[in-house]
């Protein structure tokens, strides 16, 4: 186990959060917030647009019986709170859930540019109850019922910490797992993509004229992972990184960065970045140095719907960030929060790829399973609800300064898309607010540490 982080946070009078954030319990509360309907026809005109899913978890286990702790074992012999069709908030994704998610985008826009996928695809359980076996199992089951419900569809995947045996160890050179994969997702990718992705879970490859996606293996930085401890670039990676970014500058292209461990510090913990300090210093440079190319960073992992903007040296906002709430709703037992299965369309310009909009969906978990019905609902329109013009550095950056404003309406609202409480009136303040705007608005070590409110 690695180093254990706890942090205390008030929220309101009564109200005590414990953020608890060692191994897959960096994974703790996520959020999806009420919205009346709304009219749900696409209508932004003349932009493209993707999906992006993080976060499947599919616990085969799922089932619905009398014994509550026999469930799921996701849950790890806690009783299943409220189980149904569609899942449980102890449980990860039973698979009626992740179909529904599909579904559900398939009728939406069957004919999106393409989708990302940024990882975790086993359930939380035990090392015991895995092997490389039933990991990479579970992988080419998702990855096979994405193909079924978008057989025309691109589709670019990067590794999470949960895609290997034993979890958060993903190794620098290749293995059953980067094999695996390369094979799984052959259809997907170009030689020259499955060749890096084979020998160190990244690659890159061009998506459209001029636009590049590049996925990246970040869980070579994630803090528990003991193979990489003390290396100064696991898997050449970083290298790779730079070559790869100073080919797209040289011809011309933009790059959308993918992965599943975020850059940058985490909005629930305050002061602790996901990756290993020294290799968050590195990327934050490396994305500065190159933030004329990169037109996008795009997450998952934390289960947190999030928004960070990388500053340059002078202070100006050069990049938008976004971190994807989870598909699964699970929590551990001893977490108050919780997140609904969320999933996302993002609007870009065809011309320049810079990003105009978000359109965030969520499965009201416990409504769905009540009515029996897999009903997925449009949460917010980012520009429309923030009241933002598009989701360019700027915009972005403006948006997340307005959160210092003490009792800023807009931070609140943030907050309330971050997590489903299950006691609305929980503010989020002082320390709690603190980790949150300071996450927003800095990546590195030295302006994360002098953010005040
Ligand atoms: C979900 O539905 C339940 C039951 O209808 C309702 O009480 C709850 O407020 C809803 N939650 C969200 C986040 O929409
Ligand atoms: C994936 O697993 C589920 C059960 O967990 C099974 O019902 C389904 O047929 C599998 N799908 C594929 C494509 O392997
Ligand atoms: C990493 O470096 C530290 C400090 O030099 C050393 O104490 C530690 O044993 C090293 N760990 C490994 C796994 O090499
Ligand atoms: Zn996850
Ligand atoms: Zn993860």
């Amino acid at each position: 186990m690695l180093k254990s982080n706890l942090l205390v946070v008030t929220m309101g009078p009564e109200l005590v959060l414990y953020f608890c954030l060692f191994g897959l319990r960096g994974h703790l509360l996520v959020s999806t917030a009420p919205i009346e309907n709304r009219p749900q026809i696409i209508q932004v005109p003349n932009s493209g647009r993707f999906w992006h899913i993080s976060d499947l978890h599919l616990d085969p286990t799922y089932h619905i019986t009398d014994d509550r702790t026999k469930v799921c074992f996701s849950s790890q012999g806690y009783p299943a709170l409220n189980p149904g069709v569609f899942g449980d908030f102890l449980c990860d994704s039973p698979y009626e859930l992740i179909q529904s998610a599909f579904q559900f985008m398939k009728e939406k826009d069957p004919v999106a540019d393409f989708i990302i996928w940024t990882g975790d695809s086993p359930p939380h359980v035990p090392e015991e109850e895995l092997s490389t076996d039933m990991v990479v199992r579970i992988i080419s089951n998702m990855t096979h019922t994405i193909r079924e419900f978008f057989p025309e569809t691109p589709v670019y995947p990067a590794l999470g910490n949960h895609d290997y045996w034993p979890q958060d160890q993903l190794p620098i050179a290749t293995n059953d797992i980067y094999q695996a994969v390369t094979k799984l997702w052959e259809p997907w990718l170009q030689p020259e993509a499955l060749t890096t992705l084979r020998k160190g879970g990244f690659y890159s490859q061009v998506m459209r004229p001029n636009l590049r996606l590049v996925s990246l293996n970040t869980n070579l930085y994630y803090s528990p992972n003991k193979v990489t401890v003390n290396m100064t670039d696991p898997a050449g990676q970083f290298e790779w990184l730079e070559d790869t970014l100073k080919t797209c500058r040289q011809s011309d292209e933009k790059a959308y960065i993918i992965a599943h461990v975020p850059i940058g510090y985490l909005p629930y913990a305050l002061g602790t970045t996901a990756m290993r300090e020294a290799y968050n210093e590195r990327l934050v440079e490396i994305f500065r140095k190159y933030s004329d190319v990169v037109a996008g960073h795009f997450y998952g992992h934390t289960h947190r719907d999030s928004i960070m903007t990388l500053l340059d040296h002078q202070g100006q906002p050069v990049t938008s960030l976004f971190v994807t709430p989870a598909v699964t709703p699970f929590r551990h037992a001893n977490e108050h929060y919780s997140n609904n299965p969320g999933l996302r369309m993002y609007y870009y310009n065809p011309q320049d790829y810079s990003l105009l909009d978000i359109w965030q969906y969520y499965m009201n978990l416990t409504e769905a399973n009540l009515e029996k019905k897999p009903t997925w609902k449009l949460e917010y329109i980012m520009t429309k609800d923030f009241n933002i013009e598009d989701l360019q550095p700027k915009s972005l950056y403006g948006l997340a300064q307005s959160f210092k404003t003490p009792q800023s309406e807009t931070f609140q609202k943030y907050f309330n898309h971050f997590m489903v409480s299950y006691n609305n009136s929980v503010v989020c303040r002082g320390l709690c607010k603190l980790a949150q705007v300071c996450s927003a608005l800095f990546l590195d070590h030295k302006s994360y540490f002098n953010c005040t409110l």
